[in-house]
């Protein structure tokens, strides 16, 4: 809607987790980095975790990007399947036509395919995403499908993330076997502030065609900062508001006013206050 007066090509502060806008903070950066040593190193199991809304997803979507010729990537969302589910949608995700299998002739199909990937030196990885949700129960079947093993290496590489819950679960005593194997979790961080105002520059920046763009006052980034924390959602929610109030107020210039209705806007309705406080995206 206000894309013209800006001169933005797209929206800059979508809430979708495109890699595209992938602002490389230092902890970002080293989500990525942990990422790549556990699949490369064929690690068997890592874990990413973080508030809502800190990057999790945009993290692995980049992971995805950067390394997608050498991938077969299978990307679950988990809710509170039992694992015989699960199993069939990790099986269609890759690929795997498994209609009508039981949960024995699933893990043999998986099995195949697993073994057909890696004579082809293809890195099989499974991401789970929102796994916090994942039942103990259903983690140790993940354990023992990491088990597929040639007799030198892991034939998949399984990937968790969510939200910090899933460092609880990980640490319960059933699981120890498994949170052994788990190299260190990776907790993604708040940004600091310092990041905050370096995060939007930068998706700014992607999105201009040019320099015309809205310029934000010192006083505004440091209302954006207080208010969203530093949280990256949080921080597209309330910019793509106060560019809005801009565009109607006919002006580029982005003040601490500015912001502070866009504050009031958001927390007079109810989704975004909740989203802050709890539930997922
Ligand atoms: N480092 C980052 N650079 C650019 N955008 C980011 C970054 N981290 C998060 N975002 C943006 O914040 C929003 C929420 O990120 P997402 O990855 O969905 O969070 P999570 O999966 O942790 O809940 C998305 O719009 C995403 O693009
Ligand atoms: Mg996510």
């Amino acid at each position: 809607m206000y894309e013209n007066y800006y001169g933005f090509k797209e929206l800059p502060f979508n809430v979708t987790p495109d890699p595209r806008f992938l602002y490389r903070s230092e902890s970002h950066r080293d989500a990525l980095a942990y990422i790549t040593y556990g699949v490369f190193q064929k690690k068997g199991f890592i874990a990413v975790t973080g508030e809502v809304g800190v990057g999790k997803t945009t993290v692995v979507n980049a992971f995805i990007d950067l390394f997608q010729p050498s991938l077969e990537v299978a990307f679950v969302f988990s809710t509170l399947f039992p694992f015989d589910q699960l199993l069939y949608l990790i099986c269609n995700d890759f690929g795997i036509d498994a209609e009508n299998m039981n949960k024995a002739q699933m893990l043999l199909a998986l099995n195949r395919f697993l073994i057909s990937q890696y004579e082809n030196n293809r890195n099989t990885v499974l991401i789970i995403d929102e796994a916090q949700n994942l039942s103990p129960e259903v983690l140790e079947e993940l354990r023992m499908l990491s088990n597929l093993e040639t007799r030198d290496r892991k034939l998949i590489q399984i990937m968790l993330v969510g939200q910090p819950e899933l460092e609880n679960i990980l640490n319960l005593n059933e699981l120890r076997q498994l949170r052994q194997r788990i190299p260190g979790v990776c907790r993604i961080p708040m940004l600091s502030r310092e990041d905050v105002i370096k995060y939007i520059k930068y998706r700014l920046e992607i999105a201009s065609v040019n320099n015309g763009g809205p310029v934000f006052t010192d006083d505004a980034l440091e209302e954006i900062y207080h208010y969203s924390g530093g949280t990256p959602r949080l921080i597209n929610v309330l910019c793509d508001r106060v560019l809005l109030l801009g565009y109607v107020a006919n002006t580029r210039t982005i003040s601490g006013k500015i912001v502070r209705e866009g504050i009031r806007d958001l927390e007079s309705k109810e989704s975004p206050v909740m989203d802050r406080r709890n539930g997922p995206m």
